[in-house]
């Protein structure tokens, strides 16, 4: 079952920016594409990076440990797509992002 969640306010991940936040125990990384919020699980699956800390290049994220790309639409890993990083939803109210954490 989801559970939608308050993870930031909107001007906390401005355009073109990642954020890293904790929600209910988990990590969760926000990104900022041109103003569409869209939210990966932000503990990179190669080495536990922090995905809500990397550069965010367009719709792609570049973890900041060791270099894995990840769509931040899709999380889709860039180079192997059958690794994919868990997307969570992400709705905008008012000044807030939340997110669907399942
Ligand atoms: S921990 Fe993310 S690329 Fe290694």
């Amino acid at each position: 079952m989801s559970e939608r969640q308050r993870v930031c306010a909107i001007e906390d991940v401005p355009p073109g920016k990642a954020g890293e936040f904790v929600v209910d125990d988990r990590i969760v990384a926000i990104y900022n594409v041109d103003g569409k919020f869209f939210a990966l699980d932000g503990v990179c699956p190669h080495a536990g990076g922090p995905l809500g800390k990397g550069h965010l290049m367009g719709t792609r994220i570049t973890c900041p440990w060791h270099g894995w790309q990840f769509d931040v639409t899709t999380g889709r890993h860039c180079l192997t797509p059958n690794i994919e990083q868990q997307r969570f939803e992400v709705t905008v109210e008012g000044d807030d992002v939340f997110v669907e954490l399942s």
